[in-house]
């Protein structure tokens, strides 16, 4: 497919087990495009909702665009290729119509450094459920309680549409897959729009802050 859809399903800790449900919902529901990685550990799994929803003749795979990632540890030339097979292998499909850079910055090869990572990364995640500061309101809220149309996650999509950003929202649960795409049907005001960019704190999210000593780190400069 050429063109990006706007909604797209995020697959990152969608279970395995869960995950290939979830993804038949979501083309049922009329989502058409997936975000997937190696490093999710799912692919097969979503691969398989795919696959699924591909034999029903619900979809064809030119209606799909479908995006996977290389692992940090793939950065060399010679590992692109077979990091990309493994991914297609592991979707069981033949192609992919976008191929990212997961992170910016490369990790060492070999291998042992892809188990190591992630191990690290994920205890570090354990210990840290919050690791970064959110600005929180008096009632803990990150987003303050008095604004009163942020009720929804439909107004939070809608708002990044608005400002021409694809959106790629993760869920396994039915209801929430189904209400995450209902954005296509009402507009935000320029005020809602507005109210929402006011609560810009100028901070990212993702930090992944175990690398923030890497000689190529991007976020120390300013954002
Ligand atoms: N390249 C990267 O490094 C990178 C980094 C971050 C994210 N991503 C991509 O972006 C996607 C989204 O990431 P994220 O960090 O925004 O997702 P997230 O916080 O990991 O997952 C969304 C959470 O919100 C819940 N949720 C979803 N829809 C909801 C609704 N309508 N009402 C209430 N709760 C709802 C989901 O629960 P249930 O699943 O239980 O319904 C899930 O717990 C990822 O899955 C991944 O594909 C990429």
């Amino acid at each position: 497919m050429e063109d990006i859809p706007t909604v797209g399903l995020g697959t990152w800790k969608a279970a395995p087990g869960k995950v290939t449900e979830a993804v038949k919902v979501t083309i049922d529901a009329g989502y058409r495009h997936f975000d997937c990685a190696y490093f999710y550990h799912n692919e097969h799994e979503v691969g398989a909702g795919i696959r699924h929803k591909i034999r029903e003749g619900v979809v064809r795979r030119e209606d799909l665009f479908i995006a996977s990632k290389l692992w940090c540890t793939w950065y060399t030339k010679p590992l692109v290729r077979i990091a990309c097979c493994r991914s297609l292998k592991a979707l069981k499909l033949k192609y992919l119509d976008l191929y990212l850079m997961h992170w910016p910055m490369g990790f060492k090869s070999p291998h042992t450094a892809w188990i190591m990572i992630p191990s690290k990364l994920l205890s570090f995640c354990f210990s840290h459920p919050r690791a970064y500061d959110l600005p929180l309101d008096c009632t803990n809220m990150v987003i303050p309680s008095d604004t009163d149309f942020l009720d929804t996650w439909e107004i939070l999509i809608r708002f990044q549409i608005q400002r021409n950003v694809i959106v790629i929202p993760k869920s396994i649960t039915p209801s929430r897959i189904k209400e995450n795409i209902q954005v296509f049907d009402f507009e935000l005001t320029q005020h809602n729009m507005d109210s929402i960019l006011s609560l810009d704190r100028n901070l990212r999210l993702a930090t992944f802050p175990i690398t923030k000593n890497h000689k190529d780190y991007p976020f120390h400069i300013e954002y």
